[in-house]
């Protein structure tokens, strides 16, 4: 597949999985969360699905495009790790994270996604989902939209407290 067909189908994905998400998320409580803004484009259709929720963001190096900027209290700048571990400072709960960072590389990728993936799921009530591009640990991976092929995006849900 050449890289723009691959191109074409991570967003075809991060489209679907956003909008699959929200409607699974509609009963819970809680805020969302952007890990790599980027040029804004999946924060964006964040804000256009979520209206009513509070939508974090932890980017290392703001660059979006102004019309995708997120308010500057919403947005942590720096590293995901330590975003993360503010996010839980402040005792923020979300019920949505989308996890995009990455340069194309597995064997650079997969660790960080692994590495982070603790303090992701500490954030999540019960029930909330992750979407991501890299694979995570430690959370139960579910099915994500039917229109998504396994392997294309990776999708997570945190277990109901017992
Ligand atoms: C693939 S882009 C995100 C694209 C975005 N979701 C969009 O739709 O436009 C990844 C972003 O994550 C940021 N980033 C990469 N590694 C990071 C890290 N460890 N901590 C914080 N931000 C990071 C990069 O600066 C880049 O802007």
């Amino acid at each position: 597949m050449s890289r723009l067909d691959s191109m074409i189908r991570r967003l075809q994905a991060q489209r679907d999985g956003i909008e699959w998400a929200a409607r699974r998320i509609s009963d819970l409580g809680g805020d969302v969360l952007e890990v790599g803004l980027g040029n804004g484009r999946t924060y964006d259709h964040l804000r256009e699905k979520l209206p009513e929720r509070e939508i974090w963001v932890i980017e290392r190096e703001p660059a979006a495009h102004p019309k995708s900027t997120p308010p500057s209290d919403r947005l942590l700048v720096g590293e995901a790790d330590a975003g993360l571990a503010e996010l839980a400072r402040r005792g923020v709960r979300v019920a949505l994270i989308h996890y995009d960072l990455g340069v194309g590389i597995a064997d650079v990728d997969h660790p960080l996604a692994a590495g982070l993936s603790p303090a992701m799921a500490a954030l999540l009530v019960p029930g909330g989902i992750v979407l991501a591009n890299n694979p995570l640990v430690g959370l139960p991976e579910i099915k994500g939209p039917d229109t998504v092929p396994l392997e294309r995006y990776f999708f997570y849900s945190k277990p109901d407290a017992e």
